[in-house]
């Protein structure tokens, strides 16, 4: 099941754009709908509504909405985004990168699949101002279906007809196939700080917000993988498609959770910032403030990922790395000393890549010695890019 949006732009053929929210909702997937103002006249956003189960708009600016959906929302939430019809009008904005409206907007901060049937009269198809737009859009990976030849709503006869709704979401459902690249791989993902308790209420801990790790495990599920998570204290709900999400709170209890799921996974991402030590004493009772500090010994917590990966056999082990200096002398050295495939190395006195951000930026080192950088990017879509660059090892260990 896939979340799809559709985009519905002004076309008489707008009423099969409802038809195809039905076709993919009768085949299992979840679809939210955005409609030009163009589209509007054909179709209702009522109509739509009543379909999808969910509210429909075409205003960027209605920002007030109770249910806070805006471009950035539908662009994070979308798997697919399938414009049908793709009035000419639209395919010209959206080749010329212009962001006027909910549709638009909301295809500029969308960096997944998309999918564009155009629906429109014969010569404004093959005219050159519309040709070169479609040769725009197909240059930069936008997959714009092919018209049909027919009898047009004008009288016409030629391309133009809208691809058939059913034949749309055979091609959306093709394309969703291929991304599931992790298909039959068992992912286990760390995430999250872990809390080591000083008394019943106070503890140590590094910080972490546990978004890196919850993006991997979803954007794993998405592309196919079996996943199980296991989480420090986050405020977080379990990541959509994952199978188990275990929720710990000590550095001891990560490491059990993760060794009793060692054995029965291909790949581990240890994307949990554990804390590097504990209290050697723990006080049954919440210690009194009184009147002067305390001294506190603390003892090195016990480093997960080197035990799991001197087990590791055909497995891959990716770590994660919080550098302020050399990232890559930094990185490589812990790559080395913890015998990891790959690290994912960033900085967090960087602006927009601190642990309890919403964006990162990762310099990636791999077991070969290449680097790689992934520029700051919401931490969703980083999860994707760095599931691109491991995914040769994965297969390696599959053989
Ligand atoms: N890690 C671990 N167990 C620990 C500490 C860290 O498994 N007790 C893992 C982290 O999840 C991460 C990798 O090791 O994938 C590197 O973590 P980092 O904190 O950067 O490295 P440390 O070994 O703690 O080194 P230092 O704090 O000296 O930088």
């Amino acid at each position: 099941m896939a979340r799809i949006l559709l985009g519905i732009s002004g076309s008489v053929t707008a009423y099969k754009g409802a038809e195809l929210a039905r076709e993919f909702i009768r085949r299992g997937h979840q679809v939210r709908a955005i409609i030009t103002s163009g589209g509007q006249r054909f179709v209702t956003p009522l109509q739509l509504q009543a379909l999808t189960g969910h509210p429909v708009q075409s205003d960027q600016w209605e920002t007030d909405r109770p249910d806070g959906i805006d471009h950035i929302f539908l662009a994070r939430w979308a798997d697919i985004v399938v414009v049908a019809p793709g009035s000419a009008n639209t395919l010209a904005r959206l080749a010329g990168g212009i962001a006027d409206d909910l549709l638009t907007t909301t295809l500029l901060a969308f960096d997944g699949p998309l999918m564009i049937a155009p629906s429109m009269n014969t010569k404004m198809l093959l005219h050159h101002a519309t040709q070169a737009n479609i040769d725009t859009l197909t240059g930069r990976g936008v997959e714009v279906l092919e018209s049909e030849e027919g009898e047009l709503a004008c009288g016409e006869t030629g391309p133009g007809r809208m691809m058939e709704p059913v034949r749309i979401a055979d091609h959306v459902e093709a394309r969703l196939a291929e991304r599931l690249d992790y298909s039959g791989i068992r992912a286990l993902v760390s995430a999250g700080p872990t809390f080591e308790p000083i008394d019943p209420v106070r503890v140590v801990t590094n910080r972490s917000s546990g978004r890196m790790g919850f993006a991997l495990a979803e954007a794993l599920a998405e592309r196919g993988a079996t996943v199980r998570l296991v989480t420090g204290p986050t405020a977080l709900d379990a990541p959509r498609g994952v199978t188990e999400t275990v929720r710990v709170m000590t550095t001891a209890e990560m490491a059990e959770a993760l060794g009793e799921r060692f054995g029965e996974c291909d790949l581990l991402i240890m994307a949990a910032a554990v804390a590097d030590w504990r209290p050697a004493t723990v006080s049954e009772d919440k210690l009194p403030r009184g009147e002067g500090g305390i001294d506190l010994r603390l003892e090195p917590t016990a480093d997960i990922i080197s035990d799991l990966a001197g087990r590791k056999g055909d497995r891959t082990v990716i770590g994660f790395a919080l550098e302020s200096g050399d990232l890559v002398a930094g990185g490589r050295a812990k790559l080395e000393r913890k015998g990891l495939d790959a690290i994912a190395v960033n900085d967090p006195t960087e602006t927009g890549a601190g642990p309890e951000s919403g964006t990162n930026r990762i310099t990636l080192i791999h077991e070969d010695g290449r680097v790689e950088d992934l520029p700051m990017q919401a931490k969703e879509t980083i999860a994707h890019r760095l599931l691109d660059a491991v995914h040769t090892y994965v297969t390696r260990s599959r053989g």
